[in-house]
């Protein structure tokens, strides 16, 4: 017999299910925020109409490669996979100011210049205000249509009308759907704001780049539900003081994800940056103890940034360990071996670490630079300048070898450095001319660089 699903309950503050109605939400604590919410997919037990058989294809059924557009920009391009995929959908988070809106619209230019039809939406700035902008970029004339409306009815109806190539909304969090009793920014607006726009983009065919803002914690706003509805997640990220800008792909279904792109922002708009390591290692001055080069890979490219450490007597009872653009957990961990396996203990000492430029860096590979940071500051000895390295390091303090060797040492060799640590067994082909220490674990580490054991 068909039974009425029952009705499912949903915070529209924190986006948690709930089984019954609440006047307060368990989960966040807000109050008056629970509601019933419409079942988003009716399946075949559903009362009313029966849906119809789809048809079901071969994995093998041949299909060509997605046509890309390419924006002439390589930066943006390269972290797209190569260029926008038509019916695709992106989303651009970052922090408030960070220049999202200005890449966008740069990014607009750029791929009408190409010949795409764009159409750029601003719910947060008035028109004028956009053309100013745009003109101070230089863009005045680039066949942009601009929009500045917030209803999601409205801009779907116009989007239909219009039928562009790409769509930029900025921001989803001011979009608003006159069938969801919310607040615009609010979960639910922005769940069923987000559902809307990637199915009209499906449909349609039409690529479509949603704006979101970041919360305090780092993530976009609004529900984790957004970045897995759509194809592409990008993240633009950038320190206050720091003019680089990074546009990180976290999530993309039609390229690589963790491919970044480096921009300059100027007073003419974002520069691309071509030779990102040039720049991250622009600020070094003579070589001092703490800063140690780490040959990464981001994504495709080599990048090769400076790891800066700082060692103190602390005079709390807790020493503080402070870290930038590292991961916490994996800097404890380092020290916890430096401790357990070197016998060099950091009890007692306050430990600051830090990415210079406003890199963050994830992999493993930089353990050994990080350790190394760390052990020259503490020593105060300075690790010589013409010398990079990488290097995974397990809990018994061995060294592991990491990917993409050849090409980490071949950015170092274009940047002049003429030496590098990394783990035994490394493949070290194309490090021709390159003075190459491998030592065993960290100990030996240790003792090669400030001949203590
Ligand atoms: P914006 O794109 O408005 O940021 P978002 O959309 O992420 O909130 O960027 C605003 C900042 O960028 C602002 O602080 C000024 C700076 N900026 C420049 O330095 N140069 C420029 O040419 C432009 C347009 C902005
Ligand atoms: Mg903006």
């Amino acid at each position: 017999m068909a039974r009425t699903p029952a009705p499912a309950y949903a915070c529209t503050s924190c986006g948690a299910r709930h089984t019954k109605w609440a006047g307060r939400c368990d989960a966040c604590g807000a109050w008056n925020s629970v509601v019933e919410e419409a079942p988003l997919s009716v399946g075949p037990r559903a009362a009313g109409p029966r849906g119809r058989t789809i048809a079901l294809t071969d994995l093998g059924a041949d299909d060509p490669p997605p046509p890309r557009a390419a924006s002439g920009l390589g930066e943006l391009d390269r972290v797209l996979g190569g260029g926008l995929v038509p019916g695709s959908a992106i989303l651009v988070g970052g922090d408030p100011g960070i220049g999202k809106s200005t890449l966008l619209l740069q990014a607009a230019a750029a791929f009408a210049g190409r010949g795409l039809s764009c159409v750029y939406v601003s719910g947060e700035e008035a028109a004028a205000q956009v053309r100013m902008r745009a003109q101070r970029l230089g863009l005045g004339q680039a066949p942009v249509r601009l929009g500045a409306v917030t209803a999601l009815r409205d801009i779907l109806t116009t989007l239909d009308a219009e039928r562009p190539d790409l769509a930029i909304l900025d921001s989803i969090q001011t979009l608003w759907l006159d069938t969801v009793e919310a607040a615009p920014g609010s979960v639910a607006q922005v769940r069923a704001a987000a559902h809307e726009v990637v199915s009209f983009a499906k449909r349609r065919g039409t690529a479509v780049i949603l704006v979101g803002h970041v919360t305090k914690e780092g993530q976009i706003a609004g529900p984790r539900v957004v970045e897995h509805m759509v194809d592409t997640v990008l993240y633009f990220e950038g320190e206050r003081g720091h003019q680089f800008r990074i546009l990180r792909a976290v999530k993309n279904r039609f390229g690589p994800a963790d491919e970044i792109g480096v921009f300059e922002m100027t007073g003419a708009g974002l520069a691309e940056v071509g030779n990102p390591s040039a720049l991250f290692l622009a600020g070094r001055d003579a070589p001092a103890p703490g800063s140690a080069v780490f040959a990464g890979i981001e994504g495709t490219r080599p990048v090769l940034t400076e790891i800066q450490a700082l060692v103190a007597p602390s005079t709390l009872g807790t020493p503080r360990r402070t870290v930038v653009g590292l991961d916490a957990g994996r800097v404890s961990t380092i020290l916890a071996v430096l401790e357990a396996r070197c016998g060099i203990p950091f009890a007692g000492l306050d430990v600051f670490l830090n990415v210079a430029g406003g890199l963050r860096v994830t992999e493993p590979a930089a353990d050994l630079a990080i350790a190394a940071a760390l052990l020259s500051a503490r020593e105060d000895v300075a690790i010589p300048p013409e010398m990079v390295l990488f290097g995974e390091i397990s809990l018994s303090g061995a060294l592991r070898p990491v990917a993409q060797t050849e090409n980490r040492l071949k950015e170092a060799a274009k940047l002049g450095f003429t030496r590098a640590s990394l783990p035994q067994g490394s493949k070290t082909g194309g490090a021709e001319g390159m003075d190459l220490d491998t030592p065993a674990d960290l100990a030996a580490v240790a003792g090669l660089m400030f001949g203590a054991g």
